[in-house]
């Protein structure tokens, strides 16, 4: 079962919602590690033009990168220590660990000049490397307005030994962990075809190029399991979904999805039931 549920009580709201990260808990791994760390190799082999992209300006970062979580694996994290090959430096820290990682280079802005992304969520990351923060957005309703400045901001003030992480929610169809089209249609189906996924997000910066790397941890569960173990789920999910604007629920692919939601809500609401 997946370690975050991060529905809030209230209206659909765009925000950071940023937390201080405890060094110790910069990277996760759970009792699937071994089969994700492989399917994290097989992806990382056999569809590289889509799970990896690497500019110049991102391969001193990446090393440095490759050091910080070998280190963290010795300290915090020794069964995981392993050793590592000759494949570009972000390509070898990647197969260590079950986040996708991300290396953003400060030019004339934040632009994202190394990933490996074995699991995106309906996005091509060959059309972000290179891109700023904001082009990275471009696609979702309301970032330029609500967070643009803001994450800007937030990533001048990302300071040495201060680490932060956030999280992300959407429902898919899929429980695949590689989804990288970016087709949004909603999910068919109904509760018993859904999957809640998470993303958990960090953010610390490299001490020596001043990089800032960006973990991307994916959590899936099926969503009528998450409804079976906490009577409030379903709610609060409804309540989300529908409280999110229509431009937003289009991006998210929840059309049609409210509907279905409240339209079982009714039904095990109905005396007798
Ligand atoms: C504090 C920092 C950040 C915040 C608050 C933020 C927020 C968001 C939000 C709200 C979305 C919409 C996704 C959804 O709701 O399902 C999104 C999508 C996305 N974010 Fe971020 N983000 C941050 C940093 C980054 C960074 C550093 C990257 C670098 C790779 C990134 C890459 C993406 C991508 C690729 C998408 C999908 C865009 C698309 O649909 O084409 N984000 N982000």
């Amino acid at each position: 079962m997946i370690p975050y549920v991060p529905l809030e009580r209230r209206s659909f709201r765009l925000h950071m919602g940023l937390r201080p990260l405890e060094p110790s808990r910069w990277l996760e791994f759970d009792e699937d590690a071994e089969a994700v760390l492989a399917l994290r190799s097989r992806l990382i082999d056999s569809e590289r033009a889509r799970v990896v992209a690497l500019d110049e300006a991102g391969l001193a970062p990446s090393a440095e990168l490759l050091g910080v979580v070998l280190e963290h694996l010795a300290r915090w994290h020794p069964a995981r220590a392993r050793p590592v090959g000759c494949d570009h430096p972000l390509v070898e820290a990647a197969r260590l660990v079950e986040e996708d990682l991300c290396v953003m280079v400060r030019e004339d802005a934040w632009r994202l000049r190394a990933a490996v992304v074995c699991f995106p969520s309906r996005w091509d990351l060959r059309e972000k490397i290179g891109a700023t923060l904001r082009e990275i957005h471009g696609p979702v309703p309301g970032y330029g307005a609500a967070l643009g400045g803001p994450v800007d901001a937030f990533f001048e003030r990302i300071g040495e030994g201060r680490a932060h992480w956030r999280l992300n929610w959407t429902l898919l169809d899929t429980p695949d962990l590689f989804v990288p089209d970016a087709a949004r249609a909603a999910p068919s189906g109904d509760l018993a075809d859904w999957y809640f996924r998470v993303e958990r997000q960090t953010f610390r910066r490299l001490p020596e190029s001043g990089a800032v790397v960006f973990t991307i941890r994916t959590y899936v569960a099926r969503a009528s399991e998450l409804a079976e173990r906490d009577p409030e789920f379903l709610g609060a999910l409804t309540d989300q979904m529908a409280s999110a604007p229509p431009a937003t629920q289009a991006y998210k692919g929840w059309v049609g999805v409210v509907e279905r939601l409240e339209a079982r809500r009714r039904a095990s609401s109905r005396p007798g039931r």
